[in-house]
């Protein structure tokens, strides 16, 4: 009785220890669509996007065979509060390739991701998809369909999303949406040249820039002192003036910056090839040459808790961008690889339910490839073994350059299969891309 009892103890004592790991499994084998939002809550924002093939001609630019949603490019602007439920229904009228949508930085249920092929099936000429989810962060997003993603991105199936935070008084905002179309258009919210956004002079502009192409490029400001706030839809601490430097903008990612318009005059936003000026009815707004200097992330801010520590990381991966030559659609070419793998032949990222994952990313293939990583938010460590030393500094789209490495963090809080590739939309469908899974 006595050994009984002991052993029974031992046993309960195992399954003690046991427990943390088998609840975790319970949770991943959740059916992702269960972790959907509850299909009877009624919508706070509702919105209706019918997707076409169709000639398009960017405002002061040149006509080409693209695509729209709801006879426009960019897409209307979604806009919601924290906390509200975004039901977004996707009809496509006629795309002969199917369409969906990827709400690119947002955090949403695996279900939701819009991936084609991964989580859902193209929505084919004729067919509706529903997305749902609830608005849990606060920032500058924007959404693309993601399948046939480089014609259909660079074609116009692309929009802003903005979500605002529950408790700020919702202050004044200029979308920046940097797009170009095909021939080399270079448009801000869809027009060529300068774009325009009436403000009174004093006012404090939230300008949210969002670089919707393939290759990095940089913004600057004349007229206005300014600061980063944001940086890929997440608040920065402790922001300060970057006057006098260009802030960068990684393919797929986006930045917020605050300016104010001047007394006399306005504020001019620029990229290169376009610019949006903001402030009183023509008034006048300088122009001025790219800066050389560019704003680090890596020590830009103020340190603070990012919530989790990475220094006991449950798992530690590698990801070794090189390239091989290979076959593209049936002609000699580069094929990007993986830790030296060509896609499929590649790792797929094995976590599970509440790991810290420390991961570093490094390239050594000759070009830049702003990774992106669904699902998730990484908060980069260090660069080239420079540990980050200003705010927290968290992305999803992470300009990585030839020879540069990074080490970043995340915590795996929302189970699913999730893409992980180049935001270089071209590189992506050239096997720059893997998954990262539960199990
Ligand atoms: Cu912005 Cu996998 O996409
Ligand atoms: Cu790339």
């Amino acid at each position: 009785e006595h050994a009984a009892s002991g052993h029974g103890a031992h046993a309960a004592a195992a399954a003690g220890e046991g427990a943390a790991v088998i609840g975790a499994a319970a949770t991943v084998a959740t059916n992702v669509v269960d972790l959907a939002v509850d299909p009877d809550r009624p919508a706070d924002v509702r919105v209706e996007l019918t997707a076409r093939a169709e000639r398009v001609t960017p405002a002061g630019g040149r006509p080409f065979d693209g695509f729209t949603l709801n006879g426009q490019s960019p897409g209307p602007t979604i806009r919601a509060t924290q906390g509200q439920l975004v039901e977004v229904v996707l009809r496509n009228e006629d795309v002969p390739a199917g369409v969906t949508l990827h709400w690119h930085g947002v955090d949403v249920p695996n279900a939701m991701d819009g991936v084609a092929g991964v989580t859902q099936d193209a929505v084919p000429p004729g067919e509706s998809f529903t997305y749902r989810f609830i608005a849990e962060q606060a920032g500058t997003f924007w959404y693309h369909s993601h399948q046939a993603s480089h014609p259909q991105v660079v074609g116009g199936l692309y929009g802003a999303l903005i979500l605002q935070p529950a408790d700020a008084a919702s202050a004044a905002d200029a979308i920046v949406a940097v797009h170009t179309y095909p021939g080399g258009q270079r448009t801000i919210n869809g027009a060529t040249g300068e774009a325009r956004q009436a403000a009174e002079p004093g006012a404090a502009v939230r300008v949210r820039l969002i670089n919707t192409d393939s290759t990095p490029t940089s913004a600057w400001v004349t007229g206005s002192s300014f600061r980063m706030l944001a940086a890929d839809g997440t608040d920065l601490n402790g922001p300060t003036s970057v006057d006098g430097r260009a802030v960068p903008l990684t393919a797929g990612g986006r930045a917020d910056l605050e300016v104010t318009v001047p007394s006399a005059g306005a504020v001019r936003i620029q990229v290169p090839g376009a610019s949006l000026v903001i402030g009183p009815d023509r008034a006048e707004a300088s122009t001025s040459p790219a800066p050389r200097e560019q704003v680090d992330l890596l020590s830009y801010g103020e340190p603070a808790d990012a919530g989790f520590d990475a220094a006991q990381a449950d798992r530690r991966f590698r990801y070794d961008i090189g390239r091989l030559p290979g076959f593209l659609d049936g002609a000699p070419g580069y094929w990007w690889t993986i830790n030296g793998g060509i896609v499929p032949a590649v790792p797929m990222y094995m976590v599970q339910e509440g790991d810290v994952v420390v991961m570093s990313i490094s390239n050594n293939s000759g070009e830049v490839h702003p990774m992106h990583l669904h699902g998730h938010h990484l908060l980069v460590l260090s660069r080239d073994g420079v540990p980050s030393s200003g705010s927290p500094w968290w992305v999803d789209s992470l300009n990585v350059e030839h020879g540069e490495t990074y080490e970043v963090a995340f915590v795996a809080d929302n189970p699913g299969i999730w893409m992980d590739h180049c935001h270089n939309l071209p590189h992506a469908a050239e096997g720059l891309m893997t998954h990262l899974a539960y199990g």
